[in-house]
């Protein structure tokens, strides 16, 4: 395995280091053969894990050049040796950990949350099941990264352009029959970078894996936004 390796409290810039194990002797992810150098070889190695289910998200990583979870990438389906980088586009806080500050401040900004005027019923808010149909393709979404660190145009214009998580998070909102400030949720899109600098490259859809299409959802708020302008 080839494992991208940076310290910053150290005068090193970053190096690639190289493990050998012994597969017989290793659970069947690429997390499983991370965990197994970190207990048995190095224990400096330094990554992000929790579920090892593909629920947290926690693990992203770029493997054999495509970001996906750690957890459920199976060790019969990487290259031999194994390319493992920190998701690119992000700083790098040691290792195989990126910074998501700037990501999640992002996400903060669309206020993901139920946002209504009604008074707080006394039972839960109702939805339809075609109301509730609505959020399919959103609600699955764990906020990984691996979309908007694959995405060109985040790249380029990181700083202002939303990228495609938080805009398939913001998508999620405007279609939640209980929330009811979907204007107000548009006029804040309104922006030509905000939403409008993804170009429909489709990176961000190639390499979710929880197989969501972020950017069929982007092209939604697109159309959304057409639509009221009538
Ligand atoms: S479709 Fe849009 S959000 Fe997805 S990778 Fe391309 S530019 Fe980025
Ligand atoms: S859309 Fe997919 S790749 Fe992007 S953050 Fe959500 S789960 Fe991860
Ligand atoms: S450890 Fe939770 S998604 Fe991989």
């Amino acid at each position: 395995m080839r494992i991208y390796r940076y310290d910053p409290d150290s005068d090193h810039g970053p190096r690639i280091d190289t493990y050998t194990i012994n597969r017989d002797k290793c659970g069947p992810m690429l997390l499983d053969a991370l965990i197994k150098i970190k207990n048995e070889v190095d224990p400096t190695l330094t990554f992000r894990r929790s579920c090892r289910e593909g629920i947290c998200g926690s693990c992203a990583m770029n493997i054999d050049g495509t970001n996906w979870l750690a957890c459920i990438r199976p060790l019969d389906e990487v290259s031999d040796p194994v390319t493992v980088y920190p998701l690119n586009n992000m700083d790098v806080v040691k290792d195989l950990v990126g910074d998501q500050s700037h990501a999640l401040a992002q996400y903060t900004s669309i206020k993901p949350w139920l946002r209504s005027s009604t008074p707080p019923p006394t039972h839960e808010r109702l939805q339809s099941p075609e109301e509730r149909k609505k959020l399919d393709g959103d609600y699955e979404c764990i906020l990984c990264f691996c979309c908007t660190s694959g995405c060109p145009s985040h790249w380029w214009n990181g700083d202002r352009f939303l990228g495609p998580a938080v805009l398939l998070q913001a998508h999620r909102w405007l279609v939640d029959s209980r929330d009811d400030v979907t204007e107000e949720r548009l006029d804040d899109l309104e922006d030509p970078f905000k939403l409008y600098r993804c170009h429909t490259i489709l990176n961000c859809t190639r390499t979710c894996p929880k197989g969501l299409n972020p950017g069929k959802k982007i092209a939604e708020i697109k159309l959304m936004m057409q639509q009221r302008r009538g």
